[in-house]
């Protein structure tokens, strides 16, 4: 089965794989790991907060008792957290030994400016760098199983999105959905250039990235509450009764990208329906320009490996 007319039922029998999920406490993460784990995947969901990253473990056994699932703490707004997680997946108790696909989902949108632990716009931060750091730091695990996968979930906010080399953080002007439209097309950047370069290096590894279209989740209220306003709330809760889907159905595309049959290196994966916005399969999509272009991405990769110190080993061997 290729992308059209795809169901998570034609996931099939995923015993024997093993899936990282980013952001799986909530919305569209933890969708994605409820249905890998259903599948028969051992999903291990890595969550900033320990109390929400059990209580989804718990309400993915309680439905699912036999499932395969593990919490692991890993916030992404510090790198020190990203590189411990990293260690402890890799060796010692608990070592998962090799990785099928990361799925690289978490994020915030339009908050208000906050910076991360190492002094990086938050969503720049969080969205993109976090999980560059994340990826090449696993990179050793995925490299164990041919053809693993790297998925990044973007977003059309992507095509607003310009990546502001010279105010990366938005230190002289800050706005909180241009720094959403720049981590985005950050993610885009950053998912076509990982398969390039996978390519180009002879690794089998497969780099896709993956949008939600509109789904009902907590990503429209966190800035709402950092603001403190419940006008804000409550527009977002009504916008997403009479407009979204549920994040069931946002997260097709993006378990279709992690472990669907006929994903394609460097390709692009949304909603079918009517402007992206909604669908029940996924289908190739296209990107921005400016989320094509190779020179940005390349100087985009520079600047990731320089603020994170966090280098790819993409050579085979
Ligand atoms: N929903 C949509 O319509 C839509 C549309 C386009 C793209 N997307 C993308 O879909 C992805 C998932 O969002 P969602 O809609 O499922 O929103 P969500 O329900 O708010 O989930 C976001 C997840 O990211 C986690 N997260 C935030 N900051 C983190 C950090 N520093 N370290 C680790 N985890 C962190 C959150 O943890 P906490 O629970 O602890 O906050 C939560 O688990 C995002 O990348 C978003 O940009 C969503």
């Amino acid at each position: 089965v290729s992308a059209a007319g795809w169901t998570p039922d034609d996931l099939g029998d995923l015993t024997g794989t093993t899936f990282v999920v980013t952001g799986a406490n909530s919305g569209l993460g933890f969708e994605s790991a409820r249905m890998l784990a259903a599948h028969g995947a051992r999903v291990v969901l890595a969550c900033r907060d320990a109390g929400k990253a059990g209580a989804a473990v718990s309400a993915i056994r309680e439905e699912l008792p036999y499932a395969d699932v593990q919490a692991r703490v890993l916030d992404l707004a510090d790198l020190a957290s990203i590189a411990a997680f990293a260690a402890g997946l890799s060796a010692g108790d608990g070592a998962i030994g090799s990785l099928d696909a990361l799925v690289n989902n978490a994020g915030v949108m339009a908050i208000p400016r906050r910076t991360t632990a190492d002094g990086f716009e938050m969503q720049l931060g969080t969205n993109h760098l976090g999980h560059f750091a994340l990826t090449g730091r696993l990179l050793p695990l995925l490299r164990r199983r041919p053809g693993a996968r790297v998925v990044t979930v973007s977003s059309g906010a992507h095509r607003f999105g310009r990546i502001r080399f010279d105010d990366l953080h938005g230190e002289h002007r800050y706005s909180p959905w241009r720094a959403y439209g720049q981590s985005k097309l950050a993610n885009l950047l950053f998912a076509f250039e990982l398969a390039r370069r996978a390519q180009a290096a002879g690794l089998d590894l497969v780099s896709v990235a993956a949008h939600p279209g509109y789904a009902a989740t907590n990503l429209q209220s966190v800035a709402p509450r950092m603001r403190n306003s419940r006008v804000m709330l409550a527009g977002a809760a009504i916008a997403n009764r009479l407009a979204a889907q549920s994040a069931a159905a946002g997260a097709i595309p993006i378990l279709y990208a992690a472990a669907g049959a006929g994903v394609e290196n460097g390709a692009y994966y949304g909603p079918d329906g009517l402007f992206e916005q909604r669908g029940r399969h996924p289908k190739r999509v296209g990107a921005s320009a400016a989320a094509r272009d190779p020179e940005a991405a390349r100087r985009l990769w520079e600047v990731s490996e320089q603020l994170t110190g966090v280098r790819y080993e993409l050579a085979p061997g």
